[in-house]
């Protein structure tokens, strides 16, 4: 017999999936071992409840390799047609410098970092955001600016509620401008209603005729139209109420920002500083607002403090107003918040800097007064009498003539009713946009040339009083990395700062840091997926529309829902989301009373936020001591709210990291009130192939696309966070009020300002499950597998809190440090922070439970990894004997010092180890040294004294 392989034996159908695994079969056997175990069969059989566990493969399409998969999707990819879109609305073309696509968008260095909830390993992008804040502050005009919110329309409905809850008025109605984009509009409607306050959407004119606690104002308006708001604005002052302005950032360099005209909060979209419009996003919104008030600010601010040993060094500030501390009394839902556009928006300026980003409008708006100019010569009407970039032109008859003319040169204007059009002019627009409209809109003799206009007298469209005189980004930052050189330099300075997954494992409990494969995010900057505008004609984004359906049903079949709602561009986001899915459904049914939301005590920060958001009451419930819901709590609680019990919201498996056994039964008894299911879906990558949300008997959940689905986290964004509802709920989700969704009731409003959310980055998604089909249970099976074999590896030094049957865990475990502390007084911070000297990012601290670690090391971690993670542990246990035994004195050792810093060593040392203990305590540390650029940060100045701007260059000299 040959002992050649045939080309059958050679292929190789599960190449992706060897790829996308950490440990290879002999790691997995070997780990299996150390469990006590023969297979992973054996290992789930002891871990899942039977009475959940999902019977058969996940009805999935078999798995393609990664050159397939990528051919499959360039194939919808062609099927979007890129034409020119002046259609505005808040979403505009632009040039994401080269210097920052490569280093920034597609460098793994950047997408693949959490939030910065460790500071000391995340300056580079602290400062990045202390950047985007500083970029707010001046262009907007005012005090503070937070680090970035999730779109324009969400921060719009985050204004009306900061209004409400710092308006002297005693009001309950807010006024908003019918001349704001109508995606806006539908978001604030939404969040109005869900909150009880009265909206009132009319012409600027008739705000004298309301008494309110707030107005949103547009600056340019979604016509174009630039009104001085100072009046406005005085005449809201006078009834205490606020004044919250949409704005565009292109625009303020050249408009008197809007803080100069009075405004209390100013916010709008970053997207065309350098990010691409992807057919609707992630893009990141800015919000600023006055000093006083800060703490009603919603989302993270980024604030300057200073380190052990003085020395500057960034941090999010005040973040016990983060939601996980906060709960119902939280600002806002915000978690996952577009982190890395805010950044790509930041190095946009930076790149540019300030003379550079005036260039770019005044040439923007150049060219519209060149057209404007044009059109009126020839007798076009135009509606706006003042621009920036955008003309509101009246044309009767000749609209439709007008469209099919566009529609033949390939390009999309707004489409408005009676016979009106829009047109808005961005950054990648020249002479040649210009001569192109001339053609459509007066045919092709019109006479007309750019030049000779250009060299002619063409008026302002600025209106005198409004241009801007004050200055804007002298910091030096934004002054010093023009070239590209100094531009490259400055991103890798700071991407070196930053522990991302490139350089270690992230073992966050309930973040799921898992790989982000390259094939997986490719697709996402080819043209096709990232330059559509999301207001396109549908016949134009086929390709999209094929991704999408696609996706939505393999994540059907996923998790057993009967429809998908694509549009909450995070978790928190989703949960709100099914949270108003629910309500409606009450109301439909007559049973607009019921409004109590069960909460278990374990859940995250953001369920109660968001139940508080659509107006539900929290009512929480109990954890027995196995931290398990405790069921005859939850029965009490259920009986109680009686008539009044709108849900439950259960992550699944729990934030305790167990496989709860009684969710059935839980299920049941909401449901036997009449109350429905919210399954928080964090954990869902403890489920996919083993189990499913809505066999278990939830009703909604929303699906983290950036935990379980490898969108990477992008240093806190972007994220998707999707819904999928059971039958009954599908016609309660989200519309939207410019792209009609099929499905959902029409009248719906939108929760997002983009139809699909954060469109173009659902390739990756599509991606991950593509190559993956029914082998998804095999990820689901090794992530559960590295997590008990950590938890056994663990378990001896740092106790595991929570196990389920058999003692095992599901795919995250806690480790509790608060009997050691009690002991040594060695902290769980003290552990997180000697973790950065051993080259590791901290586990999740003091969450769900305080002083404890949670461990989640996803299935993409090899056993050399985790191994690698357990002789850090174990080390460091060996060092908190060391204090024990009084070997070192209690608040001078590596662990109270950590992190160790250059500036440490360099110095004079005196301490009672020694330098090789502290900065390279193994070998690995030895090869391979992450140096944090910090030492321990210090939260209690940086709060006392928040400072949320660039720093002067003088003080780091101090
Ligand atoms: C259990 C749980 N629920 C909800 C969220 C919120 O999700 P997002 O950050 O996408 O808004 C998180 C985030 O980490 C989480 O861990």
């Amino acid at each position: 017999m040959s002992q050649t392989p045939s080309l059958s034996q050679l292929q190789q159908p599960d190449a992706f999936l060897r790829r996308h695994l950490g440990p290879d079969a002999a790691e997995q056997q070997a780990m299996l071992e150390v469990l006590g175990l023969a297979s992973r069969d054996e290992l789930i059989e002891q871990t899942v409840p039977p009475a959940i566990c999902l019977t058969g493969e996940l009805q999935l399409p078999a798995a393609l390799d990664e050159q397939a998969a990528l051919a499959k999707l360039r194939g919808y990819a062609e099927q979007n047609q890129l034409w020119t879109s002046l259609i505005g609305m808040g979403y505009y073309g632009t040039v994401t410098p080269t210097v920052i696509l490569r280093n920034v968008l597609e460098n793994p260095g950047w997408y693949t970092a959490y939030t910065p909830y460790q500071p000391e390993i995340a300056q580079g992008r602290l400062e990045a955001l202390l950047n985007f804040q500083q970029l707010t502050i001046d262009l907007t005009g005012l005090d503070l600016a937070s680090a970035s919110l999730l779109d324009e329309a969400t921060a719009a409905a985050e204004a009306m509620a900061l209004a409400k809850r710092v308006a002297k008025a005693k009001s309950n109605l807010f006024f908003v401008d019918e001349h704001c984009h109508p995606q806006t509009i539908s978001v604030v409607s939404t969040r109005a209603e869900a909150f009880g306050f009265e909206l009132v959407v009319d012409d600027v004119a008739n705000l004298g005729r309301h008494q309110v606690f707030g107005a949103l104002l547009q600056y340019p308006d979604t016509h174009g139209e630039i009104r001085d708001l100072k009046p406005l604005i005085e005449h809201l002052h006078a009834q205490q109420a606020l004044a919250c302005v949409a704005t565009d950032l292109l625009s303020l360099l050249l408009l008197t920002p809007p803080g100069e005209l009075g405004a209390d909060v100013v916010f709008g979209s970053a997207q065309r500083f350098g990010v691409p419009m992807g057919y609707g996003g992630p893009h990141a919104a800015f919000f600023a607002t006055r000093d006083e008030f800060k703490r009603a600010m919603p989302g993270r601010i980024i604030g300057v403090s200073k380190d052990a040993r003085g020395n500057i060094a960034l941090r999010m500030a005040l973040q016990t107003r983060e939601q996980h501390i906060r709960r119902e009394k939280a600002n806002s839902n915000i978690c996952t918040a577009q982190v890395l556009l805010a950044n790509i928006a930041a190095f946009y300026a930076v790149y540019h800097g300030p003379q550079g980003l005036k260039r770019i409008a005044q040439r923007v708006h150049r060219l519209t007064a060149i057209l404007a100019a044009g059109l009126e010569q020839k007798g076009v009407q135009r509606l706006n009498e003042h621009f920036f970039d955008t003309l509101t032109l009246e044309v009767g008859g000749a609209q439709s003539a007008i469209i099919e003319s566009a529609k033949a040169a390939r390009i999309n204007l707004r489409i408005l009713g009676r016979g009106q059009l829009g047109i808005s002019l961005d950054e990648t627009c020249d002479e040649d946009t210009v001569e192109r409209l001339f053609d459509i809109f007066l045919g092709a003799d019109h006479g007309l040339s750019v030049e000779a206009l250009d060299a002619g007298q063409v008026p302002e469209g600025i209106p005198a009083g409004l241009r801007r005189s004050s200055p804007y980004l002298t910091h030096p930052v934004f002054n010093a990395h023009h070239s590209e050189t100094e531009m490259l330099r400055y991103l890798k300075q700071l991407e070196n700062k930053d522990l991302a997954l490139n350089q270690s494992m992230i073992p966050l409990g309930s973040c799921t840091m898992k790989l982000n494969a390259t094939s997986e995010m490719i697709p996402i900057t080819w043209p096709e997926f990232a330059n559509l505008h999301p207001f396109v004609p549908r016949e134009q984004a086929q390709g999209y529309t094929l991704m999408i359906d696609e996706l939505e049903e393999w994540l059907r079949a996923i998790t057993g829902f009967d429809a998908i709602c694509m549009q909450p561009n995070s978790g928190a986001q989703g949960e709100y989301a099914g949270l108003l899915a629910i309500r409606r459904y009450h109301e439909s049914r007559g049973d607009a009373h019921r409004n109590i939301c069960l909460i278990p005590a374990s859940a995250h920060g953001t369920n109660p936020a968001s139940a508080q958001m659509a107006s539900m009451r929290v009512v929480i419930v109990e954890c027995d001591a196995e931290g398990n819901v405790d069921l005859e709590d939850l029965k009490r609680k259920a009986a109680e709210a009686g008539e009044q019990l709108a849900c439950l919201m259960a992550t699944y498996p729990s934030t305790h990291g167990v496989y709860e056994e009684g969710i059935r039964e839980i299920c049941e008894v909401i449901h036997a009130h009449g109350g429905q299911v919210y399954m928080d879906g964090a954990n869902l990558n403890a489920q996919v192939g083993l189990a499913r949300p809505a066999d278990i008997g939830a009703d909604v959940s929303h699906m983290n696309l950036h935990k379980t689905f490898c969108i990477p986290h992008g240093g806190g964004g972007p994220g998707m966070g999707p819904i999928g509802v059971r039958a009954h709920l599908a016609p309660f989700v989200a519309n939207h009020p410019v792209i009609e969704l099929k499905g959902p009731n029409p009248e719906n409003g939108a929760v997002s300002a983009a139809p699909w959310g954060s469109a173009s980055i659902l390739p990756i998604s599509w991606m991950y499950i593509a190559m993956m089909g029914p082998q998804l249970a095999d990820a689901t099976e090794v992530a559960i597998l590295n997590a008990n074999y950590l938890a056994k590896q663990l378990g001896g030094a740092f106790p595991v809190l929570f196990s389920g049957r058999n003692d095992r865990v599901a795919h995250e475990c806690i480790l509790d440090l608060r009997p050691l502390k009690a002991e040594t007084g060695i902290s769980e911070e003290d552990v997180a922070k000697r973790l950065m000297d051993y080259g590791f990012h901290a586990p999740t601290m003091s969450f769900p439970v305080p002083g404890t670690l949670m461990v989640e090391p996803t299935e993409s971690e090899s056993k050399h990894e985790l191994d690698r993670f357990i002789e850090a542990m174990l080390s460091i246990r060996a060092e908190i004997a060391k204090v024990q035994n009084g070997d070192w004195p209690a608040e001078d050792n590596p662990l109270k010092r950590a992190p160790h810093t250059l500036a440490d060593v360099i110095g004079v040392w005196e301490r009672p180890y020694s330098i090789a203990e502290a900065v390279t305590p193994t070998e690995h540390a030895r090869a391979h040294k992450y140096w944090p650029t910090v030492n321990r940060v210090d939260n209690v100045y940086g709060d006392r004294n928040l400072f949320c701007a660039c720093v002067p260059l003088d003080d780091y000299r101090e």
